[in-house]
């Protein structure tokens, strides 16, 4: 096994509140034990244009409350290409790049494979406010990013109620619900209206028009970017047409991403850079760090983007029949998991609102 002496550190894909945290974690710990730390500005591209300085103690110092992310991000199209990777090993031979923590979502960890292929082992750390890396009970990011949506929608509440309106809200999410099923009951909204679980449309609206003769004036409904572009318009039109009751549509977009991590973020942001560290360390590489419980735990990259796979029901049946019978069964389970979760909270939502 060789020894680690010099270590990069990477962000990659979009940003999350509380991959300062991260980067810090990383550089503090790796310091500690006495190994270099170089920060890769702007991902993968960045490791390719060989945009790679030192990270010292107090380059990181005062960024665990910062939004964003100090080693900057991009999505590399370059990093793609044979010649592009080729390019990004190079630089790590220059440097003295021994391994990698690379922060980010799925796209970032198919990064991460390829480059560990390439023969620079890499870790990654899933930092994402979308919170759809199946294999984590929890990303980075994605606390804050529902503190912010519950900010602002406690805000449209107001003019809701005001003008007694209904509200669709769109969040993000990619193709996850996940923020829009969390927040809604934060929210005390109608319905989370998301891919992952069907919505009775007659049973919404009878509740609604129900609620409303009881003298309720507010309604909020979250949904999500992954149920289609011009979706919440539409459905915000549809909940007018069918239930009497004027409604506004409201983008949330991007404001989401930023913002000063929560306490959680920080401190699993902190916890999953210690983690990747120690194992980088430890010879082992090509794994995602994974929240289950109160454990961080780490899981091969490979697998963790196979059961995002089987979550998102992409996998397909030849990839599937070559996955061993034990791992397959694991695998299955996270996902019955997360959706029992899911399935659990939609429950709620629709059984206590109103
Ligand atoms: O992955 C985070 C995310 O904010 C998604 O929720 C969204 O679909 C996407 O990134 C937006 O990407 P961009 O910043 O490139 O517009």
């Amino acid at each position: 096994m060789k020894e680690i002496k010099r270590i990069g550190v990477l962000t990659s894909g979009g940003d999350a509140p509380g991959m300062n945290a991260a980067v810090r974690a990383v550089t503090r710990l790796a310091l500690y034990k006495g190994i270099e730390v170089m920060g890769i500005y702007n991902g993968y591209q960045g490791l390719i244009e060989d945009n790679v300085k030192p990270l010292h103690e107090r380059d990181v110092s005062f960024i665990i409350n910062r939004g964003g992310t100090m080693l900057y991000s991009a999505r590399s199209n370059d990093f793609r290409t044979k010649e592009g990777r080729a390019k990004a090993v190079e630089n790590c031979r220059k440097h003295g790049i021994d391994g990698i923590v690379t922060i980010g979502g799925d796209g970032t960890f198919r990064g991460a494979v390829e480059l560990t292929n390439d023969g620079v082992p890499c870790i990654g750390i899933p930092a994402t406010i979308d919170n759809d890396i199946a294999s984590t009970e929890a990303t980075i990011g994605f606390d804050t990013a529902m503190n912010t949506v519950v900010d602002l929608v406690d805000k449209l509440r107001d003019t809701s109620e005001s003008h007694s309106r209904c509200t669709v809200v769109e969040g993000m999410g990619r193709e996850a619900g996940d923020i829009a099923l969390q927040t809604s009951i934060a929210l005390g909204a109608v319905t989370a209206v998301i891919r992952e679980i069907p919505t009775d449309f007659d049973h919404v609206i009878e509740k609604m028009v129900a609620a409303r003769k009881g003298g309720k004036r507010n309604f909020i409904i979250i949904t999500c970017e992954g149920m289609g572009k011009d979706y919440g318009e539409e459905l915000s039109a549809m909940i007018e047409a069918r239930s009497g009751i004027e409604s506004r549509f409201a983008r949330l977009a991007h404001i989401q991403r930023g913002g000063a991590p929560t306490l959680r973020d920080r401190v699993l942001a902190t916890q999953m850079g210690c983690a990747a560290v120690e194992n980088l360390i430890s010879g082992q590489m090509k794994q995602v760090m994974c929240l289950r419980g109160n454990n961080i735990v780490a899981m091969d990259i490979f697998d963790a983007l196979t059961v995002d796979k089987l979550m998102k029901g992409k996998l397909k049946p030849e990839e599937e029949d070559k996955i061993p019978p034990n791992k397959l069964y694991e695998m299955k389970r996270i996902v019955a998991d997360k959706q029992a979760y899911k399935n659990y909270l939609n429950y709620i939502i629709d059984h206590i609102t109103l």
